[in-house]
């Protein structure tokens, strides 16, 4: 399972880094807007910052030939770079031909199956559905979208992987772990608690007293 970060700040790339294999970034224009930088300087400080991950950038214009324009000037930031771009009728049109150019993709805001199936068709990398914000209008349910979305990927053969976006919480990371989701972007405030479990903190406390207790060494 491919395991992102979901960020615009590459201080917090650096710092999971250290402790944590990530295999990438995704970023949109609400974290790029909170990074405090210019969008190309926060693209690209992440970039280096994790050479070998792929780096989700998303375009902002809606109109075809900007949206190329975007995506091409985009991509030339760096090799890793996986251009996102909102599913509409244009993007998948724009999809279809970063795909055949070879640049990968990721189409966000996705809610639905119907939306899975045509960014399938188009040629997607990456097909990123919401879990939160599904949850936020309790109006599907987002655990049946993912499962049914990774479904129809593998039944049908398409080389797409769904990444589950819009993670609040870690029982949202366990779900997709369930459903055999293909990857997941979680933002910094959730994945830094990841390793805790009140178990392991009480566990470590008792193995320092009983070694304290018994006055041993590790060089005896
Ligand atoms: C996905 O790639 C988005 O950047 C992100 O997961 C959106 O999360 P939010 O719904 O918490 O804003």
């Amino acid at each position: 399972m491919k395991l992102f970060l979901d960020t615009g700040f590459s201080e917090e790339v650096k710092s999971v880094r250290e402790w944590c294999s990530i295999d990438g970034v995704t970023t949109n224009p609400s974290l790029i807007a909170k990074s405090g930088k210019s969008f190309r300087q926060a693209v690209g400080d992440i970039c280096e910052v994790l050479p070998d991950g792929d780096i989700s950038a998303e375009i902002i214009s809606m109109e075809y030939s900007q949206m190329l324009e975007e995506a091409l000037s985009i991509s030339d930031i760096s090799k890793n770079i996986v251009i996102k771009i909102p599913v509409s009728e244009q993007g998948l049109r724009l999809t279809e031909e970063l795909s055949r150019r070879g640049i990968r993709t990721n189409l966000t805001l996705v809610f639905s199956l119907p939306q899975v199936l045509l960014c399938a068709k188009a040629g997607a990398t990456y097909i990123s559905v919401f879990m939160g914000r599904i949850d936020d209008i309790a109006f599907d349910n987002a655990v049946n979208i993912l499962s049914n979305a990774v479904s129809v990927v593998e039944k049908y053969h398409y080389s797409s992987e769904i990444l589950a976006a819009s993670i609040r919480h870690p029982v949202h990371l366990v779900q997709t772990m369930q459903e055999g989701v293909h990857a997941v972007t979680v933002p910094y405030s959730v994945l830094k608690g990841l390793y805790k479990h009140p178990l392991t903190s009480s566990g470590i406390d008792r193995f320092m007293l009983d070694w304290e207790a018994a006055g041993l060494d590790l060089q005896k």
